[in-house]
């Protein structure tokens, strides 16, 4: 299999991220953790729970769970959290169940820092998001990282729905698009604003109205206008009738994606 391929800062090397080749899993138990700036993507299926997926959970992640009305959004809620627990707790030789995380102001998850090597070791960083039955979870030492994956809805976006996130540039750009074209770049540049809201940690907190990443899909800088650091932003290969990006504070260098087989043959 080709190793995966370097990626270098945008000014440099604006090779689409859909070049990067899928890496197999180490054969050892212990996960060895990204490179300083590199980037780990994992893709979890929520339909393909770990056996005893609910054991990894803490107190506040089960309190949570109960609170879905249907068992098939608590099962992929739960899915998600005991998969990214058994990644982070190999990467970090940790028990996936007694991992503690932290919340920031917006709500960003971090690991606690009880959990991390040593001080003079650069803390493990990972973002997380969520579509139907897909997950992904991104994983790097010491960069703020944000990860978005969304599945296409038909029929949007509608008008007042691409008002209320795009910026007047966008929207005529996703205007000018022939309307068979629409849905998929509307969401292809939802999944960008958010991966950069989310590596920010700002959440909706960042009007996405004031955040431009354009309607094309290159990897680029994106620079917010309330003066937070430049953020590396590129799209990410993901299943078809999906869009996904991933932003990193400061950018990012390779980033390997760990295929869904490769990882329930892990977990399991
Ligand atoms: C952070 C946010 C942007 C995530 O939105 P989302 O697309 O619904 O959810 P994702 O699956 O991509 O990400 C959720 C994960 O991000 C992480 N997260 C939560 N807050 C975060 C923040 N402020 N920054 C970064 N990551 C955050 C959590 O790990 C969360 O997982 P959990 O819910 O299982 O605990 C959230 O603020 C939000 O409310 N989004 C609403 C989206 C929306 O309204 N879209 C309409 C336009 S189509």
């Amino acid at each position: 299999m080709a190793p995966p391929l370097e990626l270098l800062p945008p000014e440099q090397d604006a090779m689409p991220l859909n070049r990067i080749a899928a890496s197999p899993m180490p054969q050892t138990q212990a996960l060895e953790r990204p490179r300083a700036r590199d980037v780990h993507v994992w893709e979890l299926n929520l339909d393909q729970p770990p056996p005893g997926a609910v054991q990894l959970l803490d107190t506040s992640e089960r309190t949570r769970a109960q609170r879905f009305v249907h068992d098939l959004h608590r099962n992929r809620y739960i899915a998600a959290h005991a998969g990214m627990r058994l990644i982070l707790g190999r990467y970090l030789d940790h028990a996936p169940h007694a991992l503690q995380f932290v919340i920031g102001p917006y709500g960003k998850p971090e690991l606690s820092p009880s959990q991390q090597p040593c001080a003079d070791v650069a803390p493990l960083r990972f973002n997380l998001s969520h579509s139907n039955d897909i997950a992904l979870l991104a994983v790097s030492t010491d960069v703020a990282i944000g990860v978005d994956i969304e599945a296409l809805r038909p029929g949007l976006p509608d008008a007042a729905l691409a008002a209320g996130v795009l910026t007047a540039t966008e929207l005529a750009e996703l205007e000018q698009l022939p309307a068979e074209q629409r849905t998929e770049a509307f969401f292809a540049c939802w999944a960008r604003k958010e991966a950069c809201m989310k590596a920010l940690g700002l959440g909706l907190a960042l009007e996405p109205r004031h955040l431009h990443v354009g309607m094309a899909t290159q990897r680029q800088w994106v620079q917010h206008q309330q003066g937070h650091a430049p953020l590396d932003l590129a799209p990410l290969p993901c299943r078809a009738g999906h869009a996904a990006a991933l932003a990193a504070v400061g950018g990012f260098g390779r980033v390997t994606l760990h295929a869904p087989s490769e990882l329930s043959r892990s977990l399991h």
